[in-house]
């Protein structure tokens, strides 16, 4: 008998199928329940008990996850939820998720199936960005360590000491060059890797938020007449704030050039090479020296997988690998373990490592990378058609041009300064995502306060769409009632 299996896994199976049933369910009915709700008081408080010393039946541990966890959720996989950048899920990786968690398997390498999984969906990746096959990879549990082991491997493969072993006193300053409208990774993974939030170098950009070069050479050639140390350059394939993708193959230049590291962040925006109608739109990006995406935003797979690409597989491991005795192979037969004793545990930071990969493997084998491209096509186009009807309305203004994904627009307040317009359309958001009815979030663009709509999500549908202004007027005629104009 074991302490924590069940005594009858008869009774237990007709739970589990119970909850398997109730998940689906749960994800066919999506629509039907508000985009997000805030978290009651009651549910919090009964998140607060103290540790259960004594066990209680599955059942009823379940019944309190139906009441107080289950109705509670960011909201993310609503057909309206276009806050931050967030993605769906889909039925078949909550399925993977199962699987891989009836597998347990620990991913550090080994001769399992799950290291083969792994290496076949790399490869796939690989192929499908158009790179070259000794680019190495490792999917990570998100954009911000994917695109932090990208900066980590350029720091040691470009400082001109030896990082790695003798640390960052060894050497002068280091600096990385990135457009303002980089994500706030960049300033984690500068502190994480040690070389210092202040080795970033922020270029202004152009009015379409793409890095402006002259003003990246112009920082380079100051930094290097200050005994400064550039390595690296950041291009971004998808700016969180609007959506902007600088011009990568002039950056790659640029970087050939300067003998710099070409790390592309394409979080979400790197996924358009699976498309077939904006494949351009990242195009350069098969030159960098490692790219870091999220297959959990764009690939609309289950939380939380991102991945990182590095085009010479020899230095993502020369970064990162630590050969220990502990970690031989014992059941390798086929010589395996003696090229990569632990393969995966040596290009990133995890040693113990989950199977990811699994759902990776199975989405795209069911629906095909041609039908995920599509998907993302039809979010390009949704987001293409809300800026047409922000374009064409009266009483809305774009504040960003929507190239991709994302939509930055506010309501036009006539008689308010901007100070005022700000305010009124922080309360026009928070009354719309207090409504339930749709749920994008905001960023602040040259100062002004923007609504703003990343779409990353195949369930939402144009009708979608044509309600989100149809309801944020109604807030607004309920804000003026409450607050004078
Ligand atoms: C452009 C960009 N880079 C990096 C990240 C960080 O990714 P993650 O949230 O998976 O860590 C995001 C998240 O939205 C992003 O939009």
């Amino acid at each position: 008998m074991s302490l924590l299996d069940p005594d009858d896994w008869e009774a237990f199976g007709a739970s589990a199928h119970r909850m398997l049933d109730d998940a689906i369910e749960y994800m066919r009915t999506v629509r039907e329940r508000p985009a997000w709700q805030p978290v009651p008081q009651s549910a919090k408080e009964a998140l607060t008990e103290s540790a259960p010393r004594e066990g209680q039946p599955l059942d009823a541990v379940y019944g309190a996850f139906k009441e107080h966890i289950l109705p509670y959720p960011t909201g993310n996989i609503h057909p309206r939820f276009w806050g931050m950048v967030k993605g769906t899920g889909t039925p078949v990786s909550m399925m993977a998720d199962m699987l891989a968690a009836a597998m347990n398997s620990n991913v550090s390498g080994f001769d399992q199936s799950a290291t083969y999984v792994e290496l076949e969906t790399i490869g796939w990746l690989v192929e499908l960005f158009g790179l070259p096959s000794e680019t190495g990879g490792l999917f990570v549990s998100g954009g911000t360590p994917a695109n932090m082991l990208g900066l980590l491997v350029a720091r040691n493969a470009r400082a001109p000491f030896d990082a790695r072993t003798e640390g960052l006193s060894a050497g002068p300053r280091l600096r990385v060059y990135a457009s303002t409208q980089t994500h706030a990774w960049l300033k984690r993974a500068c502190n994480i890797i040690g070389i210092g939030e202040r080795a970033v170098c922020e270029i202004p950009t152009d009015s379409r938020h793409r890095i402006l070069l002259s003003e990246l050479r112009a920082s380079i050639a100051h930094d290097r007449s200050q005994g400064l140390v550039p390595f690296c350059v950041v291009g971004n394939a998808g700016t969180v704030n609007a959506g902007a993708t600088d011009d990568l193959r002039a950056l790659a230049e640029v970087c050939r050039s300067e003998g710099l590291w070409f790390h592309v962040d394409g979080a979400f925006g790197a996924l358009t090479v699976l498309t077939q109608k904006y494949k351009a739109v990242a195009d350069g990006m098969q030159l960098a020296d490692s790219i870091a995406f999220d297959l959990h935003k764009w690939g609309y797979l289950s939380y939380d997988i991102g991945c990182v690409l590095v085009r010479d597989g020899a230095e993502h491991r020369a970064a990162l690998a630590n050969p220990a005795p502990y970690a031989n192979n014992v059941y390798n037969v086929n010589g395996f373990a003696s090229t990569y004793p632990l393969l995966f545990a040596d290009l990133g930071v995890q040693l113990s490592r989950s199977f990811r990969a699994l759902k990776v493997w199975m989405a795209f084998k069911t629906y095909g990378t041609t039908r995920l491209g599509e998907a993302i096509e039809h979010n390009i186009e949704q987001a293409q058609y809300l800026a047409e009807l922000v374009r064409e309305s009266d009483d809305f203004e774009l504040l960003a041009p929507a190239e991709l994904n994302v939509v930055c627009f506010r309501y036009k307040t006539p008689g308010k300064d901007e100070r005022e317009c700000n305010v009124y359309n922080a309360e026009l958001l928070a009354q719309l995502q207090q409504s339930g009815a749709a749920l994008p979030t905001s960023t602040i663009l040259d100062g002004r306060f923007a609504i703003r709509v990343a779409i990353t999500n195949h369930r939402t549908t144009f009708e979608d769409i044509d309600m989100l202004l149809d309801t944020l007027r109604r807030c607004a005629v309920g804000l003026e009632a409450q607050v004078p104009r």
